[in-house]
């Protein structure tokens, strides 16, 4: 297995008894962490997007719900459960996408449905454990990724799939850091509008790790496929439906319909954490749409403003529009509702 030497950039910093954030808002500029002593800090963290990313989001939330523990078990000696409980469901409110906030908030809540000795301690393990899952399942598929990649010149990714959207090295940016650690590879990054994922954090986090990148803008992409540059396009994923469809950073449906056109191959990369069984397909995905005001320069957002904008932040990727979709668990080729069955 390629060794990954202690990555350069952790989002999440868990010390016992607080969660660091790093604000990821401030990035590339600026590197600062803030403390977080409660759920209703780390709901603002996550709604905020100082924490993104599926997995990173997941986690937060679960180490929101350990904070939660450990300010009400001793205040509350009786109805800590049902406090706990209640941060559970505003911090469910956060963010909609992403499906591993709710899974992790599940798991969250099965625990605390059982009988406890410690409360305290038995929560924050949980979270731990999430966290350390999330590390080993990037580890698993950035070797079985890099495999698919042997013998490509180059990728393009899209938005940030990497340390500081996860707790390890990353779904589609885990595999970019394996296959370049085997041999040479040009990455490209696209800027990921409005929010600009790709060209404030990926190139940066990339760099921190001495891998270089070139960044292109979104509407580039066709361009980049026309020449030949790239054999795969490697992306990430907020929530696949049990037939493979995929919604991810707004812009990867768009990739995936060139990439189709260009002959370039489409790879998805999520732990399975990020499948939404109880979904049949994509349609049933909740996509989120942000404030206008992320897309509108000044003039327009005076009263009486004539222009407006629209602001869907996710996509969806319909199944038959990807290679291969890498998870902890295995892959599989040309997903439909039958091979999804074999991640279950
Ligand atoms: O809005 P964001 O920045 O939270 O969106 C993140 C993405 O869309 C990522 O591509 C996705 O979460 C996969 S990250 C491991």
């Amino acid at each position: 297995m390629t060794q990954h030497k202690q990555l350069a950039v952790q989002a999440l910093q868990w010390t016992g008894d607080t969660l660091r954030v790093l604000d990821q808002r401030q990035l590339p500029h600026t590197i600062a962490y803030d403390d977080y002593h409660d759920a209703a800090g780390v709901f603002q963290a996550i709604a905020s997007m100082r924490v993104r990313g599926a997995p990173a989001i997941g986690i937060a939330a679960a180490y929101g719900v350990a904070l939660s523990a450990r300010l009400h078990v001793a205040a509350n000696p009786d109805g800590w459960r049902q406090a706990v409980s209640d941060d559970i469901d505003r911090l469910a409110q956060s963010r909609p996408t992403a499906v591993n906030l709710f899974w992790a908030l599940e798991r969250m809540k099965n625990l605390l449905s059982q009988p406890l000795l410690n409360p305290v301690t038995e929560i924050a393990a949980c979270a731990e454990q999430i966290h350390a899952d999330d590390i080993t399942a990037n580890q698993l598929m950035g070797e079985v990724g890099a495999d698919l990649l042997r013998g490509a010149k180059g990728v393009l990714t899209h938005c940030n799939t990497g340390a500081l959207a996860t707790g390890g090295i990353g779904t589609a940016l885990g595999v970019i850091r394996s296959a370049y650690r085997r041999g040479p590879l040009k990455v490209f990054a696209g800027e990921t509008r409005p929010w600009l994922q790709g060209a404030r954090l990926t190139v940066w986090e990339l760099a921190q790790d001495g891998i270089a990148t070139t960044l292109i803008a979104d509407s580039a992409a066709a361009w980049l496929m026309r020449s030949g540059a790239i054999d795969w396009v490697v992306v990430g994923a907020d929530r696949i439906a049990a037939n493979g469809d995929t919604a991810n950073k707004i812009g990867t449906y768009s990739l995936a319909v060139l990439a189709k056109q260009h002959g370039v191959n489409f790879m998805v990369v999520a732990p399975t954490s990020t499948i939404d069984w109880s979904i049949a397909n994509g349609q049933h995905i909740a996509i989120e749409e942000r404030d206008p005001n992320e897309l509108l320069p000044a003039p327009y957002l005076e009263a009486g403003s004539l222009v407006g904008a629209w602001n869907p932040v996710f996509d969806m990727t319909p199944a038959a529009l990807i290679s291969a979709l890498v998870t902890e668990r295995g892959v599989v080729f040309n997903p439909t509702e039958q091979s999804m069955g074999d991640l279950q």
